[in-house]
């Protein structure tokens, strides 16, 4: 029998009509936000997470803008409060002082991720730093954090697809997911 990565999921949490007109409302906030604006906006995707999020975003928000990805990875135990982060990819960049930058991100955990890129990019020297996340899970916060545009929240359920991986894997889904149990144990 063919493989299809659909067999593997047990249960569709966002459907593919709920992320587009998710997508297309943060769209228009950004719009409505950045819209008066005169310096650059930079749409700044975390690797590899937020590629298709970023790439639906894009085509929808009418304000000019730039793309750039940063990679990063947590050190160690994540769930650890005020746990560091580790650059894989940096951001380079000449202006950063005239750049308002939004981060792209898709989802938010713990919240360390981004609490630590906010102050770094800060510290880099850019305009304004600002942050969104397609799907956010307020529950697991250990650092008090919230982006500043919000797709979803979601129940403290491990999710794969529209660029969220498992070990690498469900990222091209075009819905979120949760994943059947014996994925996990096998
Ligand atoms: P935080 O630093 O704990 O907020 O972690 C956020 C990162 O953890 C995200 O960018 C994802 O890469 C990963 N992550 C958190 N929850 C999930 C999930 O349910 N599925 C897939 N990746 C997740
Ligand atoms: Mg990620």
């Amino acid at each position: 029998m063919k493989k299809n990565i659909k067999d593997d999921i047990a249960e569709i949490l966002v459907s593919e009509e709920e992320l587009s007109a998710t997508v297309k409302r943060i769209a228009s906030e950004i719009d409505e936000f950045y819209g008066d604006r005169d310096s650059r906006l930079l749409l700044l995707g975390i690797l590899k997470g937020s590629v298709v999020f970023m790439g639906e975003l894009m085509k929808h928000i009418k304000v000019p803008v730039e793309i750039d990805f940063m990679k990063v990875s947590s050190y160690g135990n994540s769930t650890k409060t005020g746990g560091a982060i580790n650059i894989i990819l940096d951001l380079y960049r000449k202006d950063l002082e005239n750049t308002d930058i939004l981060i792209v991100e898709d989802i938010i955990d713990s919240g360390n991720t981004l609490s630590y890129l906010v102050e770094y990019l800060k510290l880099k020297g850019a305009k304004t730093v600002r942050t969104c996340t397609l799907l956010d899970k307020p529950s697991r916060r250990v650092v008090d954090f919230n982006a500043d545009h919000v797709g979803l929240e979601i129940p403290d359920k491990f999710v794969v697809g529209y660029g969220l991986d498992y070990a690498e894997k469900y990222r091209a889904l075009p819905f979120v997911g949760v994943l059947k149990p014996e994925i996990y144990t096998v």
